[in-house]
């Protein structure tokens, strides 16, 4: 496999992890007992800072390049572009719910309960669409020219959850995840 679908493939084993993590933390909501919810808040908080804003955008330029440059109509991908596009909505959404419940807003916990749970299949249908049906033809049919070509696009980014240097505001998070 090519460096850059191995990282985003990592990527995806890493964001895996976390939305187990989320799971669980839903169904002790659902549970009516303990819930974390400073730290569900912090895992939403990740999936806005790194897969919406750099994974998926990662993501789009490997995509668009080949969609551009080997001509075809892959229903697949036109579809998980089309879902990069949503995805930054939803989890604004799940975010403000979480902050409200939070503050000690009035908040429906079964909504919220759907709410994640929504959300936790969506991520995983998204990457399990991914792993299934275009990575494996990305990378059969990309040469090692075209991945320079796409590596020239990209800038290095840096996961601020499971990348080399854990940032400090994940620091607590990143620990209940190891321990879970
Ligand atoms: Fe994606
Ligand atoms: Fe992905």
């Amino acid at each position: 496999m090519k460096p850059i679908l191995e990282k985003l493939h990592s990527d995806h084993i890493n964001f895996s992890e976390l939305l187990r993590f989320l799971e669980h933390q839903q169904h002790l909501l659902e549970e009516c007992k303990l819930s974390d919810l400073a730290a569900m808040y912090d895992a939403v908080r990740y999936m806005k800072e790194y897969p919406d804003f750099v994974h998926h955008p990662l993501e789009d330029i490997v995509f668009r390049y080949f969609m551009e440059n080997y001509g075809q109509q892959h229903k697949s991908i036109e579809g998980l572009l089309h879902e990069h596009e949503g995805m930054p909505a939803l989890t604004e959404r799940l975010l403000e719910t979480l902050q409200n419940a939070q503050a000690g807003l009035p908040q429906d916990r079964e909504e919220l309960c759907e709410m994640l749970e929504e959300y936790i299949s969506v991520q995983r249908k998204h990457m399990d669409e991914e792993e299934a049906h275009v990575y494996p033809v990305l990378n059969s049919s990309l040469s090692p020219a075209d991945w320079q070509e796409i590596d020239h696009d990209l800038a290095r980014v840096e996961d601020p959850l499971f990348g080399e240097k854990v940032k400090q505001s994940y620091a607590s998070l990143f620990q209940q995840i190891m321990n879970h």
